[in-house]
């Protein structure tokens, strides 16, 4: 008999805000055999982070009383990891709460400056701002994001804490062709503009308050409008994280080696269980045939509404959403036998 394998998005899933859903250790326990480990290839796929794959990982085993390697963890960055392959030794404007300096050296980024660092060297470049961090700046010590050594490409790894302060920053580097120290004049309009990447594109997403919280989504929005009234040509950022392919591929090389190491058919059904119809339903529906689509209403999305996506399941919660799994297999085993 085939197997299924199961992806699940975490906030607003398993977890609000700090707290554990009652239904997701009981998911755990249906597909986590404390003896034998994963009873089924497993993944995590969310568009949060902020901190390295290895650091998520430990972090759900506690909460949910199981053993989550880093492997089995897909954060929205991870795909960025791919770009230090042409980025490394560039210099990158950083922007994102929580450990993304440290996440962006250990992908391999050799040349990161972050915005909190800009702002705590240039106190005038933004003037509203009361966030500032990070004593080093890389501007003033190494040069980056000098008329000398531009910055080449804008990471914003994980939704950062200070708004105001990011967009300016990234709609100064935009204009400027890279230049934060504030010395290209306005108006003199730059050939070379870095490249902007978002880790996510979520508007919304569910935590621990009772309505849904605006995500990096928004952000984008914002950076994206105000550049928009500077400049008749639009800025072009690349998306990664749900709905988007990447962490789905990334998805399917976990379950994948999953899979051979139990000795079984590899992604064959692929259950992603989600909150998220924009970001979790949309992006399994696109991943391929292979990817069915579970909906919970524990999240952004609430019971009594009509999904703006339509998912293949549509149950409460993420315990639910095993049961619906594994009795679509045995139906399908039962046709397999017909
Ligand atoms: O910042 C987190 C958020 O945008 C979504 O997380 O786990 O629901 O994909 P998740
Ligand atoms: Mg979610």
């Amino acid at each position: 008999m085939r197997l299924p394998s199961f992806v699940f998005d975490i906030d607003g899933v398993l977890l609000r805000g700090p707290n554990v859903l009652q239904p997701a250790l009981e998911a755990m326990r249906k597909i986590y055999d404390d003896g034998g480990g994963w009873r089924y290839p497993t993944a995590f796929l969310t568009n949060g982070g902020g901190m390295l794959e290895s650091e998520k990982a430990k972090q759900l085993s506690e909460k949910l009383h199981v053993e989550v390697k880093s492997e089995q963890v897909i954060l929205s960055h991870s795909p960025m990891r791919g770009l230090a392959e042409t980025l490394s030794d560039r210099p990158v404007l950083l922007s994102g709460r929580g450990k993304v300096m440290e996440v962006a050296a250990a992908y391999g980024f050799n040349k990161a400056v972050h915005t909190s660092q800009v702002a705590a060297a240039f106190p005038s470049a933004v003037p509203f701002s009361s966030t500032q961090r990070y004593s080093r700046c890389l501007v003033s010590e190494e040069g980056y994001g000098t008329q000398k050594m531009p910055i080449e490409a804008i990471l914003v790894m994980n939704d950062p804490c200070d708004w105001y302060r990011d967009a300016q920053l990234i709609v100064d580097c935009l204009l400027s062709g890279g230049v934060l120290d504030g010395s290209v004049a306005e108006g003199n309009v730059q050939e070379k503009v870095p490249s902007l990447y978002f880790s996510n594109p979520d508007l919304l997403w569910a935590n621990d308050f009772g309505r849904s919280r605006y995500g990096q989504g928004a952000f984008g929005l914002i950076v994206e409008t105000l550049y928009k009234s500077h400049q008749a040509q639009p800025v072009k950022p690349v998306y990664f994280g749900k709905p988007n392919p990447q962490p789905y591929r990334l998805a399917e090389v976990t379950l994948a080696r999953q899979a051979k190491a139990m000795g079984i058919n590899a992604n064959a059904f692929i259950f992603a269980v989600g909150d998220n119809p924009a970001a979790d339903i949309l992006g399994a529906n696109r991943a391929g045939d292979h990817w069915v689509s579970c909906l919970v209403q524990t999240g952004v999305f609430k019971a009594g509404s009509e999904p703006s996506v339509k998912p293949s399941i549509l149950v409460g919660d993420v315990s639910a959403a095993i049961d619906a799994a594994l009795h679509r297999m045995r139906q399908e085993h039962w046709h397999s036998l017909r």
